[in-house]
């Protein structure tokens, strides 16, 4: 695709802000152009978003260097910046006209930095939208492809495919799955019970050091990981079991399911080579906590966790008043400073803003 002539000097401005997602069948361990080993499943989550404005410019030709600023909340930071551009770098086959552009980023999150929050997923896919969104401008498209959103995004991090949906996102070819696909994720929101649609994340910040291992050198020790090839199996049978409760919205097989995912993943990184612990004490106190407080007020919440020791507390809305309490008094306590909770819940996927 070439810049048409008529479009050098063309300057825009795009904004949009997209959300974090959790998994619940978890993406651990990658091949080839960043494709998953298994499918994996997310809540769109609502709070957790990254807010990213684009402004460009259609210069006369190709440049050898992108040009590129990029400023994050207010300051320009070149260790994010050079990230986009090894991003940008390793998508030129698909769109070499970027070279031919002069950018202008500013992107801010609604989360703390250093909470140990995954970013990748809001922040990629955020830039992807305002990439195909310029796109659509200069090509005088009539709309921004959400299938080239989730895959542009997926090029940035594999997660952030599953970013751009409202509800639910579903990436990964799956044999029994007509429409899904290693290339991008697919909507899931209509396919799942009205209880699924408000559910609550409750997010415990445990710790917010950095992470010991980036989830990149994650996915590559799942190659030399002796479990792997079973994982991914029982991963495939996991998703197939959970849209199943999903539709119906059979909780126990939800939370069975969840959980298992959580602990799995942790499991992986603990007996991959080298090993990595993430979790912590309170990570596990809280565990605890959570599958008591269950049992015993047959209420039906459950974690899970990313690759690092945070807990993501999952509820339907209707036990808010219960949990709320629960969280309060046992769980809030044993968060970093006794006073690290970031209420989120489903939410509805990406929005494009204006100035
Ligand atoms: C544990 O999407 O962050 O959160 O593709 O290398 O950017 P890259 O990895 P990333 O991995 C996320 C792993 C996870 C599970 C999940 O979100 O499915």
């Amino acid at each position: 695709m070439e810049i048409p002539k008529d479009k050098i000097g063309l300057k825009g401005r795009v904004k949009w802000e997209s959300p974090s997602n959790i998994a619940l069948v978890k993406y651990w361990g990658k091949f080839g152009r960043q494709y998953p080993r298994n499918s994996s499943i997310s809540f769109t989550l609502s709070e957790a978003k990254s807010i990213t404005e684009l402004a460009y410019e259609i210069l006369p030709e190709a440049q050898k260097e992108y040009q590129l600023s990029f400023e994050f909340e207010g300051k320009e930071n070149v260790p994010f910046r050079n990230k986009i551009v090894k991003f940008l770098d390793s998508v030129e086959d698909l769109y070499p006209y970027f070279r031919q552009i002069q950018f202008h980023l500013k992107s801010k999150n609604t989360f703390p930095h250093s909470t140990g929050i995954a970013s990748s997923a809001s922040a990629m896919s955020a830039l992807a939208l305002c990439l195909l969104d310029m796109e659509k401008e200069i090509f005088n498209k009539s709309n921004l492809d959400i299938n080239a959103a989730s895959l542009l995004s997926r090029l940035g991090s594999g997660s952030a495919s599953r970013s751009v949906f409202p509800t639910m996102g579903l990436w990964g070819k799956h044999a029994e799955i007509n429409s899904s696909s290693n290339d991008f994720a697919i909507g899931y929101e209509n396919q799942i019970h009205d209880i699924f649609k408000d559910f609550h994340d409750d997010i415990l910040i445990v710790s917010k050091e950095e992470k010991s291992v980036s989830s990149t050198a994650g996915h590559a020790l799942m190659d030399g990981n002796p479990y792997a090839e079973q994982r991914y199996l029982t991963a495939q049978n996991n998703i197939l079991r959970i849209i199943d409760a999903l539709k119906t919205g059979d909780l126990d097989v939800f939370i069975e399911i969840v959980e298992q995912e959580a602990l799995t993943l942790h499991a992986l990184m603990m007996c991959s080579k080298p090993s990595f612990i993430l979790l912590k004490p309170n990570t596990l106190r809280m565990i605890e906590l959570i599958q008591a407080f269950r049992k015993e007020h047959k209420i039906p919440v459950c974690f899970t966790l990313d690759a690092g020791p945070n807990i993501h507390l999952l509820y339907p809305h209707k036990y808010l008043k219960e949990v709320s309490i629960f969280v309060k008094e046992a769980l809030k306590p044993l968060t970093k400073d006794g006073n690290s909770v970031l209420f989120d819940s489903v939410g509805l996927g990406p929005n494009k803003l204006e100035f």
